[in-house]
């Protein structure tokens, strides 16, 4: 028979030598094949009518520590039993359990069963025996011993009485069932026919070397095939978490466009945070709602007095800009706050605070915090994708230039860009992408160019376009997810099945 490989052969000749039907353990003996190999070439050949698979499935019971402990030592019930025979049928619990020897956890178990057992009562903190003499072993106790003796039994070999006990030990939790399966190969007519005829087992050659070829040897040997579709069982490599991947990319995609990273501190003062984007202080966003204040320190220290009394005036009254303000009393005290910064605009606009020549293309991917109820879209915890352009004639158009080739490299198509409202960009608006699995277009970032009021102060002549948005959000695109939370759960099954991503 033409196409039967090495270990097909091999089990064949091993069935043949043992009458036909053999179980896969002797199988192996005969052959001397691993357990394994002897297992797909059983499927093969069953596959191929040649070889016919009995399967047969029971349950056994093991012990496991405790039970193993129990059967050594006696229940906890039977153990308290005799501790108080020894005592004259009654005593206070605690000196019981002493005789007994139990340790505080056991004692509510062994009281527990003696009274179900109808050995004794507990009255008050005594305890009394209702039985003169020990009660003999129970049906429970004997299958404990015998499962201790034998390491294991069938369970389809107990009778009724046995199994109940052994239901009763299960739920003390003392035994485990486990299932077992036996196979046994029998040779099929046709199998028979081939394995009479005898078959030449010629060794195959499993790896193909380089010394195989330079010697052209490789003409000569048998090499073995394989078939690459076989299923196999899956292995779990370790790997970068997927959101990790996801930030690598960003930054890889950033950089092949030519910008240069920028990072900053997690904690920001308000100054950063808010006042130098032209976000009046009373503005919502600021509130405890959404910002987290530290408690401790509670402060931080303001730049330049140039700047910082620039910012001030812009807030009040427009100052140079041309525009009217905000028309409140601008405070330095509520600047200095501290706050875990609620987007990574603060870091963008630190930078310009002292980068004020054109051309300027940077970004950042980095840790942002939002008091927010953290639901399938929220998190209070995330990261936001941040840039700025800055050159002499740039205009939006460029912006949504730059950001569709940005979400084109990360594979998302279907992007639009609808308008919007920030207080320290104008014109405003959102790119948003469709997101094919939740069947709604979801915000990907936000994004104009820098009003007067925000670029005055940093002594900015320059447009600057301005982008920020969530990564998380582009991670449940690119991982078809349905709940952001998922990025942060921890959830084994699913980091294993999640592909490294290109
Ligand atoms: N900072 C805004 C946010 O966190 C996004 C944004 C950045 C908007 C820059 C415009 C310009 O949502």
């Amino acid at each position: 028979m033409t196409g039967l490989r090495l270990h097909e052969k091999k089990t064949l000749m091993a069935l043949r030598m043992l009458n036909g039907r053999a179980s896969v353990d002797d199988v192996v003996e005969r052959s001397g094949l691993a357990h394994a190999a002897v297992m797909r070439a059983a499927l093969t050949l069953s596959e191929r009518n040649l070889v016919k698979i009995h399967e047969q499935k029971w349950r056994v019971a093991i012990l496991n520590e405790e039970g193993e402990h129990y059967a050594q030592y006696g229940l906890p019930e039977r153990r308290l039993l005799r501790a108080l025979l020894r005592l004259g049928g009654e005593a206070v619990v605690d000196e019981a359990a002493q005789e007994a020897g139990l340790n505080a956890g056991m004692v509510p178990l062994a009281l527990g069963w003696l009274r179900r057992k109808n050995w004794g009562v507990i009255k008050g903190k005594k305890c009394m025996l209702t039985v003169g003499t020990e009660p003999s072993i129970g049906v429970d106790e004997k299958l404990l011993a015998t499962i201790f003796e034998k390491r294991s039994v069938k369970v389809e070999d107990l009778d009724e009485d046995l199994k109940r006990a052994l239901e009763t030990l299960r739920k003390r939790n003392l035994v485990e069932i486990e299932e077992k399966v036996y196979r046994e190969l029998e040779l099929t007519e046709e199998g028979w026919r081939i394995a009479k005829k005898g078959l030449e087992i010629t060794e195959e050659v499993t790896q193909l070397t380089p010394e195989l070829i330079v010697s052209g040897r490789w003409r000569n040997v048998k090499l073995t095939k394989f078939d690459v579709t076989a299923p196999v069982s899956a292995i779990y490599p370790g790997k970068m978490h997927p959101l990790q991947q996801i930030i690598q990319r960003a930054r890889e995609i950033f950089l092949e466009m030519g910008f240069t990273e920028i990072r900053g501190p997690l904690v920001e003062t308000a100054f950063w945070n808010f006042d130098a984007l032209f976000q009046p202080q009373d503005h919502p966003a600021r509130e405890m709602m959404d910002t987290f204040y530290l408690a401790y320190p509670q402060t931080g220290r303001l730049p330049s007095k140039r700047l910082v009394e620039a910012v001030a005036k812009t807030h009040e009254d427009g100052w140079v800009t041309g525009s009217k303000g905000w028309r409140y009393k601008w405070s330095g005290e509520e600047a200095k706050k501290l706050v875990l910064r609620t987007h990574t605009t603060a870091e963008t606009i630190k930078y310009l605070a002292t980068h004020r020549k054109p051309p300027i293309k940077v970004f950042s991917v980095d840790r942002v915090y939002r008091n927010e109820q953290v639901t399938y879209k929220h998190l209070a915890e995330f990261h936001q994708i941040e840039g700025i352009i800055m050159d002499k004639r740039v205009t939006l158009r460029d912006l949504m230039g730059t950001l569709k080739t940005f979400y084109t490299k990360f594979g998302i198509e279907k992007i639009e860009f609808w308008p919007s409202y920030f207080p320290y960009t104008e014109p405003s608006a959102q790119a948003v992408a469709y997101h094919p699995k939740l069947k709604r277009w979801i915000e990907l970032c936000g994004m104009g160019m820098f009003r007067p009021e925000v670029l005055a102060p940093m002594g900015i002549k320059y447009p600057v376009l301005a982008w920020g948005g969530g990564l998380e959000r582009l991670a449940m695109i690119e991982l078809g997810l349905d709940d952001i939370r998922m990025l942060y759960a921890n959830n084994v099954g699913w980091l294993r099945r999640t592909p490294l991503c290109q």
